[in-house]
């Protein structure tokens, strides 16, 4: 087995016989030296290999060195002088399998915008920036499932392909057979796109919390980690049409255990990511934003801020300036006031609860005052929104006077009724939008660039 950049640079011993493989970030030579850095994707620093002209076939393999350039290496591991680095490689042998012409090659060594990175989608995983971001990410997603293994959560899969629209907010895309013969046809004898799954509606899941709440009537507490499509056509730095989300759902709970949960699990990925990730973390302090680090301390040190949707609304009412959007109760909050409230008010994360009915989903607990429901939204500085939950509403009579209110189809929700008139509970949960929270731990700017795929109203490429 070929052995990893990141464990020989953090174990291997000088004088060890070492092979490795990857490819040529930097070339420097300097006086029949020639100095490689070689990374294959386990770390950010990479491994520095020092290639002597002794070396059988130098001119011809150096030649094919370049930035881009993929090679397996055999050497002997030195102490290295150089600073940063424990280890380095004598290269005794250099094969090159795909060398990446220096004149072509789009990732010279010089830096490059996020934006021109966006469009070499293929490659930009390759650069520092990106090569971090997905470490996290992955760290983030082991974060996850260790958390909620560890509490007792069942990780359940939930359908992708749904006839239900969770939210409510008609968001949703219809999935379409390209076979037209198998379609139905309307009397005018057109196509009916509406009908596309072999005879009838289907979509792509926004949210996989009500076949989660089916699940959690039987196992208790269970969780969802998958992708989820919402067909909204903003373009904005905080907005993908597909995200990855996790959703826990909790039987036997209320909002007040929802946001405890809600509380130990961000802190939990938090320290993991810190411990697992220090020198990607170190870079995005660096290079991305230097708040990235207290940012972390500060979410593992103090309380999240619990305050309700008309607390909110007081303290914006009194703000000392003035916002975009002006605010008054029933207004939902936009990006600028969550900014306000967690940037500038508490400075920390807030969780904030009891929402206006008429702005939120029609599952949510409705509580006594009939105007407000039990809604929760996390709100992290910088990210804003990057949790929504609520207790659920598992009154049958409330629940179909809810659906009806919202103007859904109430035969449509037959089976989840039907979990409010056998054996309902009362449950909670919410929903983590993942690359949120990666955006958050990490700093970047814009949510295109913690996902290797994005997917936006301007780019569905591959
Ligand atoms: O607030 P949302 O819409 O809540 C739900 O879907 C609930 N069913 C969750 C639940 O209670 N189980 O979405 C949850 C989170 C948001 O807080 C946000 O972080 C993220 O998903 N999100 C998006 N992330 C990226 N792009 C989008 N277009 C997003 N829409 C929501
Ligand atoms: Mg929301």
């Amino acid at each position: 087995m070929t052995q990893r950049i990141r464990d020989i640079s953090q174990q291997g011993q000088p004088g060890e016989v070492i092979t490795l493989q990857g490819w040529v970030r930097t070339r420097r030579s300097t006086k029949g030296l020639t100095f490689i850095n070689i990374n294959d994707g386990s770390s950010m620093a990479g491994l520095q290999v020092v290639v002597n002209a002794e070396l059988p076939d130098y001119e011809s393999i150096l030649k094919q060195l370049s930035t881009g350039a993929s090679v397996s290496i055999s050497g002997t591991l030195v102490e290295s002088p150089g600073k940063g680095q424990r280890v380095e490689v004598q290269a005794s042998q250099i094969t090159v399998f795909g060398a990446a012409d220096p004149e072509t090659y789009p990732l010279q060594k010089k830096r490059h915008s996020f934006e021109f990175l966006r469009t070499l989608g293929h490659l930009r995983s390759r650069t520092n920036t990106l090569g971090a971001v997905f470490r996290v990410r992955n760290a983030c997603a082991q974060a996850i499932h260790q958390f909620f293994q560890d509490q007792g959560f069942l990780w359940v899969h939930t359908p992708i392909l749904t006839a239900s629209d969770c939210e409510g907010a008609g968001e949703l895309f219809t999935v379409t057979s390209l076979d037209l013969e198998q379609l139905p046809h309307t009397q005018a004898g057109a196509v009916d796109f509406s009908q596309d799954f072999f005879g009838k509606p289907a979509y792509l899941t926004v949210s996989g919390q009500l076949e989660a709440e089916i699940m959690a009537m039987a196992f208790t507490n269970v969780y969802t980690f998958g992708p989820t499509f919402r067909a909204e056509n903003s373009n904005t730095s905080r907005h993908l049409a597909e995200f990855w989300m996790v959703e826990p759902e909790m039987a036997f709970c209320d909002l007040d255990g929802a946001m405890d949960w809600a509380e130990a699990f961000l802190k939990h990925v938090f320290r993991t990511v810190l411990e697992q990730c220090p020198e990607d973390m170190d870079f995005f302090n660096q290079r991305i934003d230097t708040s990235v680090l207290a940012t972390a301390e500060n979410i593992l040190a103090h309380e999240f801020e619990r305050i309700t949707y008309s607390e909110a609304v007081t303290l914006l009412a009194k703000a000392d300036r003035s916002f975009e959007f002006p605010v008054e109760w029933g207004v939902d909050l936009q990006s600028e006031h969550e900014r306000y409230l967690t940037e500038e008010v508490f400075k920390k994360p807030v969780i904030v609860t009891d929402y206006p009915a008429a702005i939120k989903a029609f599952y949510m607990r409705l509580n006594q005052d009939g105007n407000t429901v039990r809604a929760m939204d996390v709100l992290a500085p910088k990210v804003g929104e990057i949790i929504g939950g609520s207790q659920r509403e598992e009154r049958l009579e409330v629940l179909e006077r809810r659906i009806q209110t919202a103007g859904l189809p109430l035969e449509d929700y037959w089976w989840y009724l039907d979990l409010r008139r056998y054996g309902t509970v009362p449950h909670a949960g919410f929903g983590l939008g993942f690359e949120r929270l990666v955006q958050f731990m990490t700093g970047m700017a814009n949510i295109r660039d913690v996902i290797p795929f994005p997917r936006t109203p301007d780019n569905v490429e591959f």
